[in-house]
């Protein structure tokens, strides 16, 4: 390349890094991963390196991390909280073991430290004579934000150390560098919730633990579960361990969260021994990683190896293989599911991920699609985690040649041709032909499925040879098959036949519950079926009960309750209900307990609304319950108290308006006793 070229260049590469930068640190909506975003710096990096009379003072290479925003206060860390360098592969980490060792040769022999890269927020937690006096985050390593207030809703985090009794008293004053993050399992429950409210869907779990630490109410950030792990001590006064490894048995025993995965390794080889294994497995943590983090364990060495930069030379990030990459979207697909909503889903050119090839991903629905502006022959930001599906980020925006073309959602459903439809309140399109094809085969694999009514035997294949021969027209046709229907059918032989009309018959044991979710009624899971089968005894009591007894049980909305009645008052379902009932299969539900002990709340309706200060809301309902009390989610003129708690909403507001008498916890409790 030419020295001209190579300037154009370089400047190409600092604009979008800086326009990368500004997504990310300020938006919180990146378009490419932190690997390739590493990746360009580190080109832009050595072009640097090669021409230092090009480096301008606005260059990203100059600076690290984001400014502080102006709207919480501002705090200065006792020491620099440093940043890593990034090892991309087994050559990168051997460079770097090397350049150190040529540095000291100490480093030949000490052991190293291996921690799991967790990808979150870093914070900076002061402790003065044990108290959690100020949390901070990083900011630009010298400065950052206080977000005390928020930190203190995070369960894990010790207001007092030693958090564990007979735990070493801990120095004056100290500060302990942590991470912040979700675990997979929270965030994901996150999303639901938000589904489930009609809100906003997180897109990665690193953006909304930053955005959730920085809100500025702290009942928000309250309210989604951040986690922590810590891994160093920045500063205190009094003496401290030596190494790394027994740093992070300290904090342990002080009471901190610390990850239980770090290894100490010997040498180099056991590093990287590990750091295949953890390749391997790091689907299975329970929380996101993108690394690992190897430490000098010697504490004394690594002081005096110094720091380029913002980053010690003593530790390095050894990155894990890209799990977000961009790729070229071809196409979008439809899939119609069970209930007949429609998703669709992203055509690729096939990448890998993360060791694996992706050719399709999801795109989670229409109106995502709409957001986000996605086009056919968009380059797409492309993410796998764990065992999700695969999902689509967001397009390109930059990489746009004008050729893309606006996707217009179907209107008929592209597997039977009939219209689709939206439910009002919903994002979803449906199918709402009860007779299409797909849906058939998605309602028979979901009622033979093991979480439902486990018939084994009858995967995917056979269900759609079997609605393909015109054999099973709904699900209760699979009661109705004879040796001579199967016998038919492409691959079944005598024994195979006979198998499979077993454990169709031995279906028929299963509970009234997992017949319920069998159904696949919208918005009924396996929990909402456990409710209906406590209150029903069979399917003829629910299949008569109206809406506002079903909304009656708490945990169920109006929503479900019009979703299970709109089912029931189907002919298509009520002729499989009879079908059903003719073959012998209709579980009847034991009935409730007889109650127990004096029932002082006997012929009372209740509401609970809010948080309560220590009784959760199951707790509460079955306090209520014991004493022989209903409780209902809403609020009407039969309603004899409302339990309040904190962010009380609509529903005190009722409350007041008909007149009726609030409790609070206390006075719940106070009435239970008295009664
Ligand atoms: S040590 C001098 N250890 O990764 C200490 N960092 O890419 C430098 N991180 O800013 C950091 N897990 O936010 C360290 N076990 C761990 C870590 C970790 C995650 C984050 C941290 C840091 C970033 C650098």
């Amino acid at each position: 390349m030419s020295d001209e070229a190579l300037r154009k260049h370089l400047e190409e590469l600092s604009a979008a890094l800086r326009e990368h930068n500004y997504r990310y640190h300020v938006l919180d909506e990146p378009v490419i991963s932190d690997i390739e975003y590493d990746r360009m710096l580190a080109e832009l990096r050595a072009i640097e390196e090669e021409h230092p009379e090009w480096i301008t003072t606005d260059s990203p290479t100059q600076r690290t991390g984001s400014q502080p925003s102006a709207r919480f206060v501002k705090v200065t860390h006792p020491a620099s909280i440093l940043s890593l360098a990034n090892a991309f592969g087994e050559t990168d980490l051997r460079a770097w073991f090397e350049r150190i060792a040529r540095l000291d040769e100490r480093v030949a022999r000490t052991r190293f430290v291996a921690e799991p890269k967790l990808d979150g927020l870093s914070i900076v937690l002061h402790y003065q004579d044990g108290l959690f006096v100020q949390g901070a985050t990083r900011g630009n390593g010298e400065v950052g934000e206080d977000v005390t207030a928020n930190l203190r809703t995070l369960r894990s985090l010790p207001l007092r150390i030693p958090a564990k009794p007979g735990g070493p008293q801990p120095p004056a004053d100290l500060y302990v560098r942590g991470e912040v993050f979700f675990y997979k399992a929270d965030f994901e429950a996150l999303n639901k919730r938000q589904a489930a409210a009609g809100g906003q869907i997180y897109q990665t779990a690193r953006n909304t633990a930053a955005g959730t630490l920085r809100q500025l109410d702290p009942s928000i950030t309250a309210a989604r579960p951040l986690a922590l792990y810590v891994y160093n001590i920045v500063a205190a006064d009094g003496r401290l361990p030596a190494t790394q490894w027994e740093t992070l048995d300290y904090l342990r025993q002080l009471g901190f969260p610390v990850a239980a995965e770090s290894r100490l390794c010997a040498g180099l080889d056991e590093v990287l021994a590990a750091y295949a294994e953890w390749k391997e497995t790091r689907d299975q943590l329970p929380y996101e990683v993108d690394g690992m983090v190897v430490k000098v364990d010697d504490l004394g060495l690594s002081d005096d190896l110094g720091v380029v930069g913002k980053d010690p030379r003593a530790a390095i990030a050894y990155k894990f293989p890209a799990i977000e990459v961009t790729t070229q979207l071809h196409g979008i697909g439809v899939n119609v599911g069970r209930t007949g909503v429609l998703t669709p889903y992203a055509m690729l050119e096939p990448v890998e991920i993360g060791g694996v090839i992706v050719r399709q991903a999801t795109l989670h629905n229409f109106d995502f699609i709409a957001e986000k502006d996605i086009r056919v022959g968009d380059r797409v930001l492309v993410k796998r985690a764990g065992d999700v599906i695969p999902y689509v980020i967001g397009p390109v925006l930059a990489a746009r040649s004008g050729a893309e073309t606006p996707y217009v959602p179907p209107q008929v459903c592209p597997v039977c041709q009939q219209p689709v439809e939206h439910i009002e309140g919903e994002v979803a399109w449906y199918c709402i032909n009860s007779a299409c094809p797909e849906q058939l085969v998605r309602n028979i694999e979901h009622f033979v499925s093991r979480s439902t009514l486990d018939i084994v035997g009858l995967g995917i294949k056979i269900v759609e040879q079997l609605v393909q021969a015109g054999l099973v027209k709904d699900v209760a046709d699979l009661y109705s098959l004879t040796r001579e229907d199967l016998l038919q059918v492409e691959g079944f032989a005598d024994k195979k036949a006979d198998n499979l009309l077993v454990s169709i018959q031995t279906s028929k044991t299963r509970s009234l519950a997992q017949l319920i979710y069998a159904l696949g009624i919208r918005g009924v899971g396996d929990v909402v079926a456990q409710m209906l089968a406590r209150k029903y005894r069979n399917l003829d009591q629910l299949a008569t009960a109206g809406m506002d007894d079903i909304d009656d049980i708490e945990g169920i909305g109006p929503s479900i309750a019009e979703a299970i009645t709109d089912w029931f008052s189907k002919p298509a379902n009520q002729r499989v209900l009879a079908k059903l009932k003719a073959a012998g299969f209709w579980p009847q539900s034991a009935p409730p307990k007889a109650p127990s002990g004096p029932q002082p709340f006997a012929g009372q309706t209740f509401v609970i609304t809010g948080t309560l200060p220590s009784l959760s809301r199951k707790e509460a309902q079955q306090l209520i319950e014991s004493l022989g009390g209903k409780v209902s989610g809403s609020v009407s003129a039969k309603t004899s108290y409302v339990v309040v708690g904190e962010d009380a909403g609509s529903k005190l507001d009722k409350a007041r308006e008909l007149g009726i008498t609030t409790l609070d916890e206390e006075a719940l409790k106070a009435l239970a006793g008295a009664g």
